[in-house]
C-alpha cells in the first residue's frame, strides 16, 4: 500500500464520525446520514485533488451498531478502488468492523506507509465507555512504532482527541490517557500531526511544532466553545491533507451544504 504522486506528496481524504444505520433512510438529530455520507464523497470526487492516495476514516462509521450499516459503508468505499485506513470510533462495533474491514482495499488501525510517511491509526476504543483510551499495551505499541520509524514522518490518527477541545461535555470523553501519549509525542520528534473525529468540529492547532487537527462530521456537528451539548448548524464536513516529502502538512476543511454542491 505505498503510493504518492509524481511530487512525493501524499494526499489524504478524511472522513468521520458517519453514524450510519441499518436503514438508509434512518434520520439522527434530523440528518439522514447515508444521504450525507454520500454527498461528501460526491464533492470530494469533484474537486481537483481527487483521487487521494488514501481515505482515512477515523471512526464512528455506524451508530447502530448494524452489520448492515458498515456492509453499505464496505460496499460503497470498495466501488472507488483506493486503500481505506480506519479506526473504531465509541459508536462503532470493533467486532463487527475485524470481520468486514480487514481486507484490502480496508486496513483497520496498526501502520501504512506512503511515500517517506508513515501512518498510525491507533485503536482507543473502550467497551461502554464513551471515553477513550489507548492503555497499557496501545501506548507501548506507539513507542514501539515511533522507535521502529525513526526515520520516517508520522502522521497519527485516531477517534478520540488527545487534547482538550476547550467544550466541557466533550472534553469528559476525550482520550483519558492523554498525558502519556502527549509525553510519548515530545520524546518523538518524526511525528508532524494528530488527527482525530469524535468532536464534530474542525480545529487546527500548533503544539510544540505538531500539527493537532479535528475533523466535523460527515453530518451534524457541535458547536465549538460549548459547556453543553449543542448542535452547530454547520454542514457536513471533510477533510484534505496533503504530507509533503518534507514534513509538512498542508490541510484544507471542506463544507459541503446543498449550496456549494459542484
Ligand atoms: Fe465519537
Amino acid at each position: 500500500m505505498a503510493q504518492s504522486n509524481d511530487r512525493g506528496t501524499v494526499v489524504l481524504l478524511q472522513i468521520t464520525d458517519l453514524h450510519l444505520h441499518a436503514a438508509p433512510d434512518s434520520q439522527m438529530r434530523g440528518v439522514t446520514t447515508q444521504d450525507t455520507f454520500l454527498s461528501v464523497l460526491d464533492y470530494s470526487r469533484k474537486v481537483p485533488r481527487w483521487p487521494p492516495d488514501a481515505i482515512l476514516v477515523t471512526g464512528d462509521i455506524v451508530q447502530d451498531g448494524s452489520q448492515a450499516g458498515y456492509k453499505r459503508f464496505r460496499e460503497t468505499l470498495q466501488a472507488l478502488n483506493l486503500p481505506v485506513l480506519c479506526v473504531p470510533g465509541n459508536h462503532d462495533d470493533p467486532v463487527l468492523m475485524a470481520g468486514l474491514l480487514m481486507s484490502p482495499p480496508f486496513q483497520l488501525c496498526g501502520e501504512a506507509k506512503f511515500g517517506k510517511w508513515r501512518i498510525l491509526l491507533l485503536n482507543t476504543f473502550q467497551k461502554e465507555n464513551h471515553a477513550g483510551a489507548l492503555g497499557f499495551s496501545g501506548l507501548t505499541a506507539l513507542v514501539s512504532s515511533l522507535k521502529e520509524f525513526s526515520d520516517e514522518h508520522v502522521l497519527i490518527c485516531m477517534h478520540h482527541q488527545p487534547i482538550p477541545m476547550g467544550s466541557a461535555w466533550l472534553d469528559r470523553i476525550g482520550l483519558q490517557d492523554a498525558e502519556p501519549f502527549l509525553d510519548i509525542i515530545n520524546r518523538h520528534n518524526q511525528v508532524r500531526g494528530v488527527v482525530w473525529g469524535h468532536v464534530h468540529q474542525a480545529s487546527d492547532r500548533d503544539r510544540n511544532g505538531v500539527r493537532f487537527l479535528s475533523t466535523p462530521s460527515t453530518c451534524s456537528q457541535f458547536l465549538p466553545d460549548s459547556e453543553f451539548f449543542t448542535l452547530d448548524s454547520r454542514p457536513p464536513g471533510l477533510r484534505w491533507l496533503a504530507l509533503e516529502p518534507n514534513g509538512q502538512i498542508t490541510t484544507e476543511v471542506n463544507w459541503v451544504s446543498s449550496s456549494n454542491q459542484i
